[in-house]
């Protein structure tokens, strides 16, 4: 059970142990989902010279709907997946016209923002009480229940019974750095982790979650 102490054990380690990183001095939405978007196809570290990159050449959402989309491809190129750069160039057209939405369910409309980003932005640029799943926080909740198979529904239920209302951005981010850096997929430091009381996969993280069996 996630308790006011265990939360606050969580938190307190995000608050020592977490990367500086730029998108976490803010709560500008285009930079929060910029440095989003970025993430979902690269690491920290390799994200980190593009999302500066693009911020110096498109400082804001109103730079980025002014530019061409040859010149947002060409900053791009490197990052991956150009889809998502044109995604991101139209969404900008939108809320330079219409200025941005205010809670998850607006962000979803826009092009490109799926129901993790959709979270990740209205929780840490709005302070929306929304829990953000991706895959590393996907591992540390199915790790510390023992669930084998950890399903959307599933997933959605527990991360939203844990989720800190007061601070929800840093809690989601503070999930998602734990996966990251200590809840490893292979050999996590279950020494270093501050929910290793109550984590029910202790004696064997690896196994959780269950890796898909392969098909002959
Ligand atoms: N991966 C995706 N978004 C992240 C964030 N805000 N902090 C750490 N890792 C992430």
């Amino acid at each position: 059970e996630m308790t006011p102490e265990l939360r606050r054990a969580l938190l307190a380690w995000y608050d020592a142990e977490r990367r500086e990183l730029p998108w976490r001095g803010t709560r500008d939405p285009y930079r929060v989902l910029l440095s989003e978007v970025l993430l979902q196809q690269t690491r920290v570290d390799q994200a980190l010279p593009y999302y500066r990159c693009f911020l110096a050449r498109f400082p804001t959402v109103e730079a980025l709907a002014a530019a061409g989309e040859e010149e947002v491809l060409e900053v791009w190129q490197g990052a991956g997946y150009y889809a998502r750069a044109r995604r991101l160039r139209q969404l900008a057209l939108r809320v330079a016209r219409e200025g941005w939405p205010q809670n998850r369910e607006g962000l979803l409309e826009l092009p490109g923002v799926g129901p993790y980003t959709a979270a990740a932005v209205a929780s840490i640029a709005f302070g929306e009480p929304v829990a953000a799943v991706d895959g590393n926080v996907r591992r540390v909740l199915a790790r510390v229940h023992a669930e084998p198979d950890p399903k959307p529904a599933w997933l959605e239920r527990v991360a939203g019974a844990w989720l800190e209302p007061a601070r929800p951005g840093d809690w989601n981010q503070a999930l998602m750095e734990l996966g990251a850096r200590v809840c490893t997929p292979r050999s996590p430091n279950c020494a270093a982790c501050p929910l290793a009381g109550l984590c029910r996969a202790r004696a064997a993280p690896e196994r959780y979650p269950a890796p898909k069996k392969r098909r002959a």
